[in-house]
C-alpha cells in the first residue's frame, strides 16, 4: 500500500530542526508503510562516519540525532502495540566521512555521537580492523560502552600490555525481549577477513562453528535466533551459519542482519530464515519484522505448525519519512536527546572545519551511475586529469609511468557545487600512499592492469582474490543487480543540493501547498528500486530507478609517454593497497620483482592529491 501523507508535510519544505544546518530540505515521496511483527528490527550498517547525514542529497539528509529521535518514537509505538523493537548495527562505522577521518586521532567525535543511540546488538566490520589504532579504539571505547550488546563471535583482540589473545567482546548474548518475553540468542560475525591489523584475530566462520561455546549456543533452544554480521548476504558465510543452526533447530526462526556489500538486499534461506542488508553510508535504515514466533518451551508441536512471516523495508534516511513512520508530526519529532545529538554533530563539524571550501565542482561525477570510461565517470576524471597532474615524484617526473589505482579506493560520487574538506574524505578516506617499481620493461608492465582486472589463476597461490580491489557493491552481487527497469518517460532529475538553492522543495511550489490539493503525488526522486528475494516493494519511498554500471577492479593512468612509439621501460606506480596483487602480476608477466624492488613514490594519499587538484583547477563557479 502506498501513502502520500509525507507529501503534505513536504510542502512546508523547511529543514527540520534536528538535521544539520547545512542539510538540504528533505524531499517527499509516496510511501510504503512499515509492517510490524512480534519482534521488529531497525538496522544500520556500513555507516562509514556519515552520522551527519547527506548534505548534498535531500532524500538522505537526516542525521544521527534524527535517528535517535526516531528510535524513541518507535519504542513508544512498540510498547503501545505490545511488541518488541531491537536496534542493530553491523559495523564499518568508521572511515569514509570527514566527521570520522578529519580529526586527530580519528573518530575523536564520532564514537561519542554514535554511542548516543541505544543499540541492542552490534558487531565489528572490516574497517574497524585495518589499522591497529582503530582496533584498539574499538576495544577501549565502543565495546565497553555497549558491553551488554556488543558481540564478537569470531573476533579476538590482542592486548598490547600482555600479548594475550582475548575475545574482542562477548561471543553471543541471550536475552528475553521486553514486551513479548521471547528468548533470543544473538550471534555477531565478521566475514572471513584476512587483512586485519595484527592486534586482532579473525577466526574463520567454519572454524568458529566447531568451538564449544558455539555448539552450546545453538542448543540454547531460544524462540528466535538473531545472527548479525558484517557479512554480505550473497557471500558464503551466512549460508554456512544457517545450515549449522538449522540442522540443530528445525523449526526455530532465524533473522539475519548483514552488510558489507553496501546494498539493499534480502535473502530467504528457508521459510523460517531471512536475511536483510541495509545499504550504506546512513542512506538507509533497514526494517525487519518477524511474526508468528511461537514459544518453544510451551509447545514444540505448535512451533512446527506455526507460519513465521518476515517483512522488510528499506527506509530512506529522510526526516519526512521518519516522521511518517513514527506517526509524529514535524513539531513533535525531535526529542530532547535527538536534539542534543544533532548539536554534537554540528559542533564537531564546525570544530573540524568540514565545510571549508576547497573548490567548486563544475558537474556531477559518478562512480557507477555513469559508464566507465566517460566524461561523467569519476574514474575517467582521476585517470585523465587528477593522477597525471598530481601523482608525481619530482626526481622521476620525466620518466614514463603507468599509475594504477583500484576502484575500491574511491567511495563516493562528486556533486556539482561546493567541494569541501568533507568531500575529500567522502571520496577517498584511505591512508594508502603510492609505491612504485622503477624502470620496469614496458612489455612487462603493460600486462599488469589486465591481470588485475581479469583475476584468475595468477593470484591463487597467494590466496588473493582480485574482487577485493573493486567497490563493495560488486564483490558478491545479488542476482537481481543490474536488472533495474529502464526509467519511466518523465523521470525527475535528482534534487541535489546546489549551494544556492539549498531549500528548494521537490514539489516546485513556493507557497507551501500543491495547487491541486492533496491528491497529487510528489514527483518521484531518483533512488533505489530494490529487487530482492522478497520482491520489489522493499523501499519505503517509491523512487524512479537509477541505472548502475559496473566498473573494473583497477584503472590506470598513462603519463609522460613518448610522442611516438612505446617507451622501453616505465615506472610502475600503484596505490599501496594493491601491492599484494602487483608482485604476482609482475612475476606472471615476466618481471621477477619482490618487495625489495618496491619503494615509496610519493607520500601523498589519493585524498591529498584530489584535494590538491581541485584547489588548483576548480576555482570558479560557486
Ligand atoms: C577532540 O575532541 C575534544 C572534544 O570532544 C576536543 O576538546 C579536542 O580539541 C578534539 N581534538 C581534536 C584534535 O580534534
Ligand atoms: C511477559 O512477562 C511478564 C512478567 O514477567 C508478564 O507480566 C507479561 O504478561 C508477559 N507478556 C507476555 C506477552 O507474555
Ligand atoms: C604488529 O606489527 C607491528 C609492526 O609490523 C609491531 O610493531 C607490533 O608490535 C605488532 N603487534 C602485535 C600485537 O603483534
Ligand atoms: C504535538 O505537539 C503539540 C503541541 O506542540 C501537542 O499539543 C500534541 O499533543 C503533540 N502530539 C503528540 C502526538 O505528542
Ligand atoms: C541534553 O544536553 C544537555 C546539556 O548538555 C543535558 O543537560 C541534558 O540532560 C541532555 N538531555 C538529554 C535528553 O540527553
Ligand atoms: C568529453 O570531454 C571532452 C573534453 O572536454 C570533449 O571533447 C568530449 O566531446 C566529451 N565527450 C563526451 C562524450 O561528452
Ligand atoms: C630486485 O631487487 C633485488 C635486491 O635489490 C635485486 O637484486 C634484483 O635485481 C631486483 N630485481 C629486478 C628485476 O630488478
Ligand atoms: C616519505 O616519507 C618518509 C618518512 O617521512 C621519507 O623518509 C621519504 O623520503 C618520503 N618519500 C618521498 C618519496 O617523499
Amino acid at each position: 500500500m502506498i501513502h502520500k501523507a509525507a507529501a503534505v508535510a513536504a510542502s512546508l519544505a523547511i529543514v527540520a530542526n534536528g538535521a544539520q544546518p547545512e542539510a538540504p530540505a528533505p524531499v517527499a515521496a509516496p510511501m510504503r508503510d512499515l509492517e510490524w511483527g512480534q519482534i521488529n528490527f531497525l538496522h544500520t550498517t556500513d555507516i562509514h562516519g556519515w552520522l551527519g547525514g547527506h548534505l548534498q542529497e535531500a532524500q538522505y539528509s537526516a542525521d544521527w540525532g534524527d535517528y535517535v529521535s526516531f528510535v524513541e518514537h518507535m519504542h513508544r509505538k512498540a510498547n503501545e502495540k505490545g511488541v518488541d523493537l531491537l536496534i542493530v548495527d553491523t559495523g564499518d562505522r568508521v572511515e569514509g566521512n570527514g566527521l570520522y577521518d578529519g580529526s586527530d586521532p580519528k573518530g575523536n567525535y564520532t564514537y561519542d555521537i554514535f554511542g548516543q543511540q541505544n543499540l541492542d546488538i552490534l558487531c565489528t566490520g572490516n574497517h574497524e580492523l585495518y589499522q591497529e589504532d582503530t582496533v584498539a579504539r574499538e576495544h577501549s571505547i565502543t565495546v565497553p560502552h555497549f558491553k551488554k550488546s556488543y558481540i564478537a563471535s569470531n573476533l579476538d583482540y590482542i592486548e598490547p600490555e600482555t600479548g594475550n589473545q582475548i575475545p574482542q567482546a562477548k561471543r553471543y548474548i541471550k536475552f528475553k525481549t521486553k514486551n513479548q518475553n521471547y528468548t533470543v540468542v544473538a550471534l555477531g560475525f565478521i566475514f572471513d577477513f584476512d587483512r586485519n591489523a595484527n592486534n586482532s584475530v579473525v577466526v574463520p566462520v567454519a572454524e568458529t562453528m566447531k568451538q564449544e561455546w558455539f555448539q552450546s549456543a545453538i542448543r540454547e533452544k531460544p524462540d528466535l535466533f538473531v545472527v548479525i554480521g558484517h557479512v554480505g548476504l550473497r557471500m558464503a558465510e551466512f549460508e554456512q551459519i544457517f545450515k549449522v543452526i538449522r540442522d540443530e533447530n528445525w523449526y526455530t526462526p532465524i533473522a539475519f542482519l548483514g552488510g558489507h556489500a553496501h546494498v539493499r538486499d534480502a535473502r530467504r534461506f528457508d521459510d523460517k530464515a531471512v536475511a536483510i542488508a541495509s545499504g550504506r553510508y546512513f542512506e538507509t535504515i533497514g526494517w525487519l519484522s518477524v511474526d508468528g514466533i511461537s514459544k518453544r518451551k510451551t509447545d514444540v508441536a505448535t512451533s512446527a505448525r506455526a507460519g513465521v512471516t518476515f517483512k522488510r523495508r528499506y527506509i530512506d534516511n529522510n526526516v519526512l519519512g521518519l516522521q511518517y513512520h513514527a506517526g509524529v508530526d514535524e513539531k513533535n519529532f525531535t526529542t530532547a536527546h535527538g536534539r542534543n545529538v544533532s548539536r554534537m554533530i554540528t559542533e564537531a563539524r564546525k570544530a573540524l572545519n568540514l565545510d571549508h571550501k576547497i573548490g567548486c565542482a563544475p558537474k556531477d561525477l559518478w562512480m557507477t551511475r555513469a559508464q566507465y570510461p566517460s566524461n561523467a565517470s569519476i574514474f575517467t576524471w582521476l585517470e585523465k586529469k587528477v593522477i597525471p597532474d598530481t601523482v608525481i615524484n619530482e626526481e622521476r617526473a620525466d620518466k614514463p609511468r603507468l599509475t594504477i589505482v583500484n576502484t575500491g579506493a574511491v567511495r563516493f560520487d562528486i556533486f556539482e557545487g561546493a567541494f569541501t574538506k568533507d568531500s575529500t574524505y567522502l571520496i577517498s578516506p584511505f591512508t594508502s600512499k603510492f609505491n612504485y617499481v622503477p624502470d620496469v620493461p614496458y612489455a612487462v608492465a603493460k600486462k599488469v592492469l589486465q591481470l588485475l582486472n581479469n583475476g584468475g589463476a595468477v593470484f591463487q597461490a597467494g590466496h588473493l582474490d582480485t574482487k577485493y580491489l573493486s567497490i563493495p557493491e560488486q564483490m558478491a552481487p545479488s542476482p537481481f543487480l543490474g536488472k533495474e527497469p529502464s526509467p519511466p518517460p518523465h523521470v525527475a532529475r535528482p534534487i541535489f543540493y546546489d549551494g544556492e538553492q539549498a531549500q528548494r522543495p521537490l514539489v516546485e511550489d513556493e507557497d507551501g501547498g500543491d495547487n491541486d490539493g492533496d491528491d497529487e503525488e510528489p514527483e518521484l526522486v531518483n533512488g533505489y528500486t530494490t529487487k530482492d528475494d522478497l520482491g520489489d516493494d522493499g523501499d519505503d519511498a517509491v523512487h524512479s530507478p537509477i541505472k548502475f554500471y559496473s566498473v573494473p577492479n583497477c584503472i590506470q593512468a598513462q603519463v609522460a609517454f613518448p610522442e611516438a612509439g612505446d617507451p622501453e621501460t616505465v615506472d610502475l606506480v600503484f596505490i599501496d593497497y594493491v601491492q599484494p596483487w602487483i608482485i604476482p602480476a609482475l612475476k606472471f608477466s615476466g618481471g621477477d620483482y619482490d618487495t625489495d624492488n618496491i619503494t615509496v613514490y610519493t607520500n601523498a594519499t589519493l585524498t591529498d592529491v584530489i584535494a590538491e587538484w581541485v584547489g588548483k583547477h576548480w576555482t570558479e563557479g560557486c
